[in-house]
């Protein structure tokens, strides 16, 4: 706590009473919880849409035009994405649905390092890097196998055995839906909850960036901890602009604290 400044001390205290006082608490994630494992975000300076244009590399179209290209961009990124590892945010999160203080994390992250840090109830909203499948025959296709065709389809990307149609990660490009049952969940527990933490994200993509309004028209609290500002601050209960790697814990600490007060 000595690095924090004493505002921040009493913002995350009562970050920590909401929490404690919750009874349906959830969480909703964004690239900024994994840049302290290693992965860059998508906004921040040197994010990945800074080097990699959204619309040429992150657009179902473009993709269907020319996979090869979204596919130069996955062999550069993938890698980094396959090896990360939790950091203490992650950690923090998964303690957090251990103590039964919050139900699940919403996350629009696509590297599976919730579930590596030990949280359960996780809702990927847009797709998982970790699964593969062909846009034809929708057969399924494991990292492995991806990572053997990339070395002998570098051309046109990885095709599919069976119907020759183009494979594709299952993360959701710009242009296609989400998936249905995480999207209906996450409104559903969005409505529910009495308290949103809000870990790492700009809120800047829809229907995501929607979340947070349906916890407010409920009556519910916000807590974003964010090191840039988002548009939802002045709605949020509780604003630290500060790393979630340091922050996340100090919340579960002081939680502790209460607890045997
Ligand atoms: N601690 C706290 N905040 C951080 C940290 C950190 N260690 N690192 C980055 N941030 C903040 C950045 O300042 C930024 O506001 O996290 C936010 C990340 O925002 P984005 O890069 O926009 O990522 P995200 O909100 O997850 O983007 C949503 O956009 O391109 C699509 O599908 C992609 O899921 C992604 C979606
Ligand atoms: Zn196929």
């Amino acid at each position: 706590m000595k690095i924090l400044k004493l505002l921040e001390k009493k913002k995350i205290q009562h970050a920590a009473e909401l929490l404690l006082n919750s009874k349906e608490a959830i969480a909703l994630t964004g690239a900024g919880v994994s840049t302290e494992s290693g992965i860059p975000d998508f906004r921040s300076e040197g994010g990945i849409w800074e080097k990699y244009k959204p619309e040429i590399y992150g657009n179902i179209e473009a993709f269907l035009k020319n996979p090869a290209k979204f596919w130069e961009m996955a062999q550069k990124i993938a890698p980094n994405l396959f090896k990360a590892k939790p950091n203490p945010g992650h950690y923090a999160l998964a303690e957090l649905e251990k103590m039964d203080l919050i139900k699940a994390v919403i996350t629009q992250n696509i590297d599976e390092l919730h579930q590596k840090a030990g949280s359960v109830i996780v809702y990927e909203v847009h797709g998982n890097i970790n699964r593969f499948s062909c846009l034809g025959c929708k057969a399924s296709y494991t990292k492995e196998q991806i990572i053997r065709k990339m070395k002998r389809e570098k051309k046109h990307g990885p095709s599919c055995e069976y119907c020759a149609s183009p494979l594709k990660p299952s993360v959701v490009l710009f242009g296609e839906g989400l998936p249905r049952f995480e999207k209906y969940q996450s409104q559903a527990l969005a409505q529910k909850a009495d308290v949103m933490l809000i870990a790492g994200s700009s809120l800047s993509v829809a229907p995501v960036c929607d979340l947070p309004l349906y916890t407010l028209r409920e009556k519910g609290d916000l807590i974003i901890v964010n090191d840039q500002p988002t548009d939802l601050d002045e709605k949020a209960t509780v604003v630290i602009r500060h790393k979630t790697g340091t922050i996340l814990p100090l919340i579960v600490e002081e939680i502790k604290r209460l607890q045997e007060e």
